[in-house]
């Protein structure tokens, strides 16, 4: 994809109807990448107002280009979206949407220095932040959590039916050599599977690495009930997951927030809230139609969810 291809936003027209911007409303894109999605909401609704925010500072960089015509109608902040009520200083529930559009973009995916994909060579950094974030990196992982650990990532994160002996493989590789680059990742794999791995167990492997060194489920937990919190009544939110452990997070939080009574069933009366927080607007997820993947193949992962807060 070239620089004005940064990132072709992924379900645009059905993210646009679920958020349905309107009016002088003010939206948080928490994951605004290339400024896709950012951009078209604002065409779409030349009175809103957007907030918007990613941890790479490459990819603000980016947004900040794409989303200069807006002028001050788009205030743009480094951070984690599970900041976002502090890093814009929202006071009460005022947001008329939000969107988390999660993953990795088109452009951290294909201008590659920090490890995210199989690529030959590079060093297994995958910190969203870059070399400057916080926390291990992706070598750091692999040359310092204990086997149980490891064992569990790749199961979990990276649905690798043989996690226990990449596990194992990667224990007794570093007792030799400490991981460096994607390279040692790959021979790791090659080794727990005895064959060269596909390309489709390489993604598995490099994907189960790059979520547990980016904390992404856990920040996606944290973020979700805060944003609810920031949404103004009738305020919507839209998130789009690209793997079944996000889905089923963000798929539980709507579902327990439309629900009237969160008591244990052993309770006899309900004692909660009693009344739903809202209403969950995709009982399904919306996945892209066949066009849309032929466009862009990275959006065939994609699952849309949308949920409105009550009125
Ligand atoms: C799929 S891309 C978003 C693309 C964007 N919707 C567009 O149309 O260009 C995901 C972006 O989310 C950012 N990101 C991932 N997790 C984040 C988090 N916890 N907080 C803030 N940004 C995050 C990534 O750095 C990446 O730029």
């Amino acid at each position: 994809m070239d620089e004005g291809g940064y990132h072709e936003p992924v379900l645009l027209e059905e993210v646009l109807e679920l958020l349905a911007p309107r009016g002088a409303g003010i939206f948080l894109d928490g994951t605004v990448g290339g400024g896709g999605h950012a951009r078209a909401l604002l065409e779409r609704c030349p009175d809103c107002r957007l907030l918007a925010l990613d941890r790479d500072p490459d990819a603000l960089e980016r947004a900040a280009r794409e989303l200069a015509p807006f002028g001050e109608r788009v205030l743009l902040r480094p951070g984690r979206f599970h900041d976002a009520v502090e890093l814009f200083g929202l006071l009460g529930p005022v947001l008329s949407g939000a969107l988390l559009d999660l993953g990795v973009s088109s452009a951290q995916l294909d201008r590659d220095t920090r490890g995210f994909a199989f690529r030959r060579g590079v060093p297994l950094d995958m910190r969203m932040e870059g070399a400057s974030g916080r926390g291990p990196s992706g070598a750091d992982f692999l040359n310092e959590a204990d086997e149980v650990e490891l064992a569990q990532i790749f199961r979990e994160y990276g649905e690798e039916p043989r996690w226990r002996r990449l596990a194992r493989e990667v224990v007794k590789r570093r007792g030799t050599r400490p991981f460096v680059d994607s390279d040692d990742l790959v021979g790791a794999l090659a080794g727990a599977l005895g064959r060269a791995p596909s390309n489709q167990e390489k993604a598995r492997a490099f994907q189960a690495l790059r979520i547990v060194v980016n904390r992404e489920l856990e920040f996606l937990e944290a973020a979700l009930p805060r944003i609810r919190e920031a949404l103004a009544p009738g305020g919507r939110l839209a998130v789009i997951s690209y793997h079944s452990l996000e889905d089923r997070i963000v798929k539980n939080a709507f579902r327990e927030w439309s629900r009237s009574c969160v008591c244990p069933p052993e309770l006899p009366i309900c004692v909660c809230r009693g009344v739903p927080l809202g209403t969950t607007l995709t009982t399904k997820p919306i996945r892209p139609g066949a066009d849309e993947v032929r466009r862009n193949p990275r959006a065939r992962s994609a699952l849309l969810r949308g949920w409105r807060r009550a009125a």
